[in-house]
């Protein structure tokens, strides 16, 4: 079912127009939209030279905004495909006044159009809508496709932070990350601990409240 476009969100998009960098949607074909690159400058889209990091998927964007604020010596940028979302989480850095942090408006798949080789830091996948590995797997954020995507994004020291409830996309998840070049750590007892990742996502806050596990990996690049 498609989602109701939200009220005024013409007007609110432009309110925070210096927060999105806005994705152009010409392209339905992505082997088309790879072939011509529009690279960001982090540079001067940060105007500083500190490390990138990308998070999948960000949703309302409490992740992003409060882990920049923890780490004001790292530059975020936050990946959503829907601008019904992406203009809540942009709102919510522009309130906070976050001059490390931007938005892309566009989807997984996408993303070596926009973002340079070896160029970002860390990777956060947090609660990726786990799609059936049988009938959507061309959609996972961790099928072959993408993993080989953020391999090329990493740059040497990369990791990627994965957090999920869901088992079996776990499961799978670890699987594609060893056979794609990675050193995988399953963290699950541990990731609260971990500085990185945390901050509780708005779904997290949920699942936690309904105890349910959470499970949470990092891989590194080999
Ligand atoms: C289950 S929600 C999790 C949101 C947030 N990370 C959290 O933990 O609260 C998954 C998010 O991924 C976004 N999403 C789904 N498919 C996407 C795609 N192909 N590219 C980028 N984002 C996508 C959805 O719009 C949604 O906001």
């Amino acid at each position: 079912m498609r989602m109701r476009r939200k009220k005024h969100l013409t007007e609110r998009l432009n309110s925070v127009s210096d927060y999105i960098i806005v994705a152009d949607k010409k392209f339905t074909n992505v082997k088309e939209a790879l072939e011509y690159k529009r690279l960001i400058d982090f540079s001067k889209v940060f105007n500083n030279d500190n490390k990138v990091c990308l998070e999948i998927g960000c949703g309302k964007g409490r992740f992003i905004c409060e882990t920049a604020k923890k780490f004001s010596n790292l530059n975020f940028l936050a990946v959503e495909l829907l601008e019904n979302i992406i203009v809540t989480a942009s709102e919510k850095a522009k309130k906070e006044n976050l001059s490390n942090v931007r938005f892309l408006n566009t989807g997984v798949e996408y993303l070596l159009r926009y973002i340079p080789e070896g160029s970002i830091d860390k990777i956060f996948l947090n609660f990726s809508p786990p799609y059936p590995a049988k009938s959507y797997e061309n959609r996972r954020f961790t099928n072959d496709r993408n993993i080989a995507s953020y391999k090329k994004m990493l740059n040497n020291c990369g990791e990627i932070y994965q957090k999920t409830d869901d088992k079996e996309f776990f499961l799978y998840s670890k699987e594609k990350l060893s056979d794609g070049g990675f050193t995988v750590l399953d963290i699950s007892d541990c990731y609260l601990k971990n500085e990185y990742i945390n901050v509780k996502t708005e779904y997290e806050e949920k699942f936690l409240n309904n105890n349910i596990k959470i499970n949470a990996l990092v891989a590194k690049k080999n």
